[in-house]
């Protein structure tokens, strides 16, 4: 690669303008992602056992509801899903992951738990008022640009039964003391997360501060002239910021939850608030 073309791909890109290559279902990178998933040793991916324990027992005590209907979006390998349906409840999990699927299935199998799992991008399902509850756990919210989200709150709307519950968590302003515009890491392995051969990783990050948003980008080089741009928007909201978003989708009784998380990691701690909303009984 000539270093022109590198000083333009390295620059910082326009708002939302998305990066030509999806990291969770890669073929590859799923394989080391259900490893992270797993993991004890960080909060990555998915948040650790006691987070987990805990985000689910405050979830069912604000759903208040036995035999419930369940949806958990963006359910990984079903970590939630196995503790919601150990308690009584019917579930669904959805997921883009084949391979997070496939091993959610196979443990709900090894533990007779009633949870139905479903291999597809949740900004493509259609539900009609067929959950109690909906979940979507571990900011993923925050990763959808406007017109996603949007579109997402939409789906989850109709998938309610009217006075159905919408639980997720997002970054709050706190990110801005943590995230930083510029910090930039590389990586040059001969196999690694991104790659099972010889490739260099450039990372930076990008603040956008008049729309409350970072990327995260990741440009992943493996041969002289082949280069993919991994990118994560990561939109932080503030409570005055989101509760309009909501309403104007039709909830109400928007509520924030603060330290419902207490570990001191980047994901797992104050910077992450809790967003609990109802669809009405009676849509006016
Ligand atoms: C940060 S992980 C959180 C997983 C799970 N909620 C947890 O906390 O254990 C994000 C999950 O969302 C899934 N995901 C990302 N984009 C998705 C999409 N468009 N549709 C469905 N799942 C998606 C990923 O495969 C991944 O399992």
């Amino acid at each position: 690669m000539n270093l022109k073309k590198l000083c333009e791909i390295s620059e910082k890109p326009e708002i939302y303008e998305k990066g030509d290559a999806f990291m969770w279902d890669d073929e590859y990178i799923s394989k080391k992602l259900l490893e992270i998933h797993l993991s004890q040793d960080t909060d990555l991916a998915s948040r650790k056992k006691p987070a987990i324990e805990k985000t689910t027992g405050w979830i069912l005590e604000r759903l208040g509801k036995e035999n419930a209907d369940i949806l958990d979006l963006g359910c990984g390998p079903g970590l939630y899903c196995e503790i919601f349906a150990g308690s009584g409840h019917r579930v669904t999990g959805v997921d883009i992951s084949k391979r997070s699927i496939e091993y959610a299935r196979e443990k709900a199998l090894e533990k007779h738990l009633d949870i139905s799992y479903i291999n597809e991008n949740y900004l493509n399902i259609s539900f009609e008022e067929k959950f109690d509850l909906i979940v979507m756990i571990f900011c993923d919210i925050d990763v959808l640009v406007p017109v996603e989200r949007d579109r997402l709150l939409d789906i989850v709307f109709k998938a309610l039964k009217p006075g159905g519950m919408f639980i997720f968590d997002t970054m709050n302003g706190e990110t801005t003391g943590i995230m930083k515009d510029g910090e930039r890491n590389w990586e040059v392995s001969e196999t690694g997360f991104w790659k099972d051969s010889p490739h260099m990783a450039l990372s930076e990050s990008f603040h956008y501060p008049e729309n409350n948003v970072f990327l995260n980008q990741t440009i992943v080089f493996s041969e002289p002239d082949e280069y993919r741009t991994y990118r994560f928007w990561m939109n932080y909201y503030e409570f005055s910021g989101l509760r309009p978003v909501l309403e104007e989708r039709g909830f109400s009784g928007v509520k924030k939850h603060e330290n419902v998380l207490t570990s001191d990691d980047f994901y797992c701690g104050s910077a992450v608030t809790f967003y609990e909303t109802v669809k009405p009984e009676r849509i006016i």
